[in-house]
């Protein structure tokens, strides 16, 4: 059995001042009318082999969680949740620990909940492929080609072809968030993919190499799901347990060291909306490049989004901007600099 193991911790810090600690980017209505962990939890649903999903988030989130997947008819298989952040290595250790208690041959399908999948299909068919390869006990990952050398993601070389599987090679190489000469030379190279940020495995498997990688995640998880508190709505991690895991992703903690990587290449029209440009890339453009939400004005303007939570933004003769208003804070950006966006949050928390 498969169960989607869908991440809904992280902060969204690029997107501020619309993702914020209460509200995090994965709880918007982002892209479409619903939010981006109801739209993860709906693409996976009624999928041969699949079962409910499993949902790790944090403890403040809990009910916010709870109430958008029942808005959309959803029934969790369970909803974990994280006394504290500590990355996705603690969280996708403490799913597997869950999992493979009640399943001794459960296999993970490891979604994050803020990415668009614009080809459904291709995505199932791509899972498919996956679940083929991971009863081996490979850790597969979903590998994108690459449009530019991006900093913020996984790379992944890929080795030799598998049999078998269109399209699917051993990883030869995984490399976690380079820097961007390094990000150029991959581009190039052509033999690199972006690391999608999904992943599949069977749960025993997972613990296997976390155990080897990074053990202290590995028994902090474990113990954080021995002293679970669990009620008919939630499995509540062990506060002081889960609070000894050191923080580290899954891709530091494991992806860059594991032997038994395997990449499936995903032509799905992915897209993880981590920044505003990210997220222009993903909405309907009008003739002059822009997009706009909400009580919007815009004249002479081109390339730029705008978005208006709560009043009129007018925007006159600009380009390349990103221009966002809600009703405490007010961003405006330039769109080839939106990774820095994060540094205002950073500032923010600094001046408390
Ligand atoms: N439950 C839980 N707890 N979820 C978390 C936590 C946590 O502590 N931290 C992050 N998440 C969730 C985020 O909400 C997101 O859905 C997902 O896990 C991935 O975390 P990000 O923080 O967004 O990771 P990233 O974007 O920097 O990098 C990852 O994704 C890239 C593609 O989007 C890596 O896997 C890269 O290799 C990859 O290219
Ligand atoms: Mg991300």
């Amino acid at each position: 059995k498969i169960y989607p193991v869908i991440l809904s911790g992280g902060a969204g810090t690029r997107l501020w001042p619309l993702s914020r600690a209460v509200l995090p980017k994965q709880l918007l209505p982002l892209v479409t009318d619903k939010t981006m962990l109801q739209e993860t939890a709906l693409r996976v649903r009624g999928w041969p082999g699949l079962m409910a999903p499993l949902v790790v988030c944090g403890n403040d989130h809990r009910f916010l969680v709870a109430e958008q997947l029942r808005d959309v008819g959803i029934t969790p298989h369970a909803i974990m949740l994280e006394p504290s952040g500590r990355n996705t290595a603690p969280a996708v250790a403490a799913a597997a620990q869950f999992l493979k208690a009640q399943d001794p041959d459960a296999v993970m399908l490891v979604l994050p909940a803020d990415h668009v999948i614009e080809k459904n299909e291709a995505f199932r068919m791509a899972v498919e492929r996956a679940a083929a390869l991971v009863q081996d006990g490979s850790l597969a990952t979903f590998g994108v080609v690459p449009t530019a050398p991006e900093t913020g993601y996984g790379y992944i070389r890929r080795g030799e072809p598998l049999p078998g599987c269109d399209d699917c090679y051993r990883i030869e190489r995984f490399v976690e968030k380079p820097d961007t000469d390094t990000a150029k030379g991959f581009v190039t190279d052509g033999g690199y993919y972006w690391n999608s940020g999904m992943f599949m495995f069977r749960a025993d498997r997972f613990l296997d190499e976390i155990g080897a990688h990074a053990p202290a995640i590995a028994s902090a998880a474990a113990n954080a799901v021995a002293d679970a508190y669990r009620d008919l709505d939630f499995c509540r991690l062990d506060e002081a347990a889960f609070g000894a895991s050191p923080s580290d992703s899954i891709d530091y903690a494991v992806m860059e060291h594991t032997r038994d990587g395997v990449v499936v290449s995903a032509d799905i029209g992915w897209s993880d909306v981590g920044s505003w440009s990210a997220l222009a890339d993903v909405q309907q453009r009008d003739a002059n490049g822009n997009v706009q939400r909400g009580d919007v004005y815009l004249d002479n303007t081109s390339n730029t989004l705008v978005r208006a939570e709560s009043r009129i933004v007018a925007v006159v003769g600009v380009q390349d901007l990103v221009v966002v208003e809600t009703q405490d804070a007010v961003l405006v950006a330039h769109k080839d600099q939106v990774q820095r966006v994060k540094n205002v949050v950073e500032h923010l928390k600094v001046q408390e």
